[in-house]
């Protein structure tokens, strides 16, 4: 199997690529060759196999990113959602046209790739009283969403003129971002972890009792991995799933902190941000994944688990590249 990852420098990405690499496809398919695609060459991860590091715009794609035979394209590079607000036209040109650079690239190939596609909770909107059904409308509340939304029905198109074979997972808030704070308006529900565990300081721009829909790394790697492998038949029209992930709320994160790091929590203090407040207030803070649950996408862990899992799987690096020890 020849496998693609665009956005392979990101954070998902790296770890999905460490993941390839390391445990090879769920379902016991070899691969045969790994591209990694991004801004600047990814990084490569020892693997059993050759890894090409291809770096590149996506608006304007190398064939070299998605080369002939290429089995499963994994399209995860995107403008986030504080970046996308603010700047519209980098936004649309790599959300939008991006992706319609790669479904010209999958056009051009002998036979239609796998493509699994990272949509997000921001494609929807109703706030914190919110519980989303697979058939709520996406009613995106910022420029990001609407372009994930959009990306979403052009690729579901795609599909079905049978040019590539899409999955797309409308993926929760990613806890625990390692590294430094990011543009995602939805940075500060990882460093509310995060930063604490590096003995820092920390705001927070929104009430304790706020909620969020939040996944793990591990487990939203997990999820790209059977989306790459599914059976695509049961999906239909419809090519985009909700997976399980979790409902909780600012107090119930920090709670768990402490239970990991007793004390850690009063390093966070709060301090409204209305700019932040106005763009997560608008996500969903809850849905109902029923059809994720019926194709067999992974049930979520508890919060002391993503805890526990940053510290072994990020904290000593994110010490690291933040000078920290
Ligand atoms: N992390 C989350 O909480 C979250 C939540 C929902 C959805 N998602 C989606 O999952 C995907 C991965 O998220 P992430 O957190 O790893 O994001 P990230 O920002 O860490 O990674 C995205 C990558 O895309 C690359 N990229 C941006 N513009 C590019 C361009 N013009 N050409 C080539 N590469 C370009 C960036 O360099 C970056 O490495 C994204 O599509 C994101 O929208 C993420």
């Amino acid at each position: 199997m020849r496998v693609t990852i665009l956005g392979a420098g990101g954070f998902l990405g790296q770890k999905l690529a460490k993941r390839l690499a390391r445990e090879g496809l769920p379902d016991g398919r070899r691969i045969t060759a790994l591209t990694l695609f991004d801004l600047a060459a990814p990084a490569v991860p020892a693997a059993g196999f050759p890894v090409h590091p291809v770096a590149g715009d996506l608006a304007d794609l190398p064939a070299s990113a998605i080369p002939e035979g290429c089995d499963i394209v994994f399209h995860l590079a995107a403008v986030v959602s504080a970046a996308a607000e603010a700047d519209y036209e980098l936004g649309r040109r790599v959300n939008s046209r991006g992706t319609d650079a790669v479904i010209d690239a999958c056009r051009k190939l002998a036979r239609p790739p796998r493509l699994v596609f990272t949509s997000s909770v921001a494609s929807f909107s109703g706030g914190q009283s919110a519980r989303l059904e697979d058939d709520a409308r996406q009613v995106p509340a910022n420029s990001y969403g609407a372009q994930k939304a959009a990306a979403e029905l052009i690729l579901a198109d795609a599909s079905r003129r049978g040019f590539l074979d899409a999955v797309t997972l409308r993926l929760p808030t990613i806890v625990v971002r390692p590294g430094r704070p990011n543009k995602a308006a939805s940075s500060f529900v990882s460093a509310i972890i995060r930063e604490p565990l590096l003995g820092l300081e920390t705001t927070l721009p929104v009430p304790r009792d706020f909620a969020v829909w939040v996944a793990s790394p591990r487990r939203a790697v997990d999820w790209l991995l059977q989306a790459a492998v599914i059976d695509g038949t049961p999906l239909g029209l419809d090519r985009s799933v909700t997976p399980p992930g979790l409902s909780v709320t600012v107090g119930e994160m920090l709670a768990a902190l402490d239970a990991v790091s007793p004390g850690a929590s009063a390093l966070v203090r709060a301090a409204a941000d209305a700019v932040v407040a106005g763009i997560v207030g608008a996500w969903p803070a809850s849905f109902v994944p029923t059809r994720g649950r019926a194709l067999g996408f992974a049930a979520h862990e508890g919060l002391e688990e993503v805890v526990r899992a940053f510290v072994a799987d990020d904290l000593e690096a994110t010490r690291r590249e933040r000078g920290h020890g």
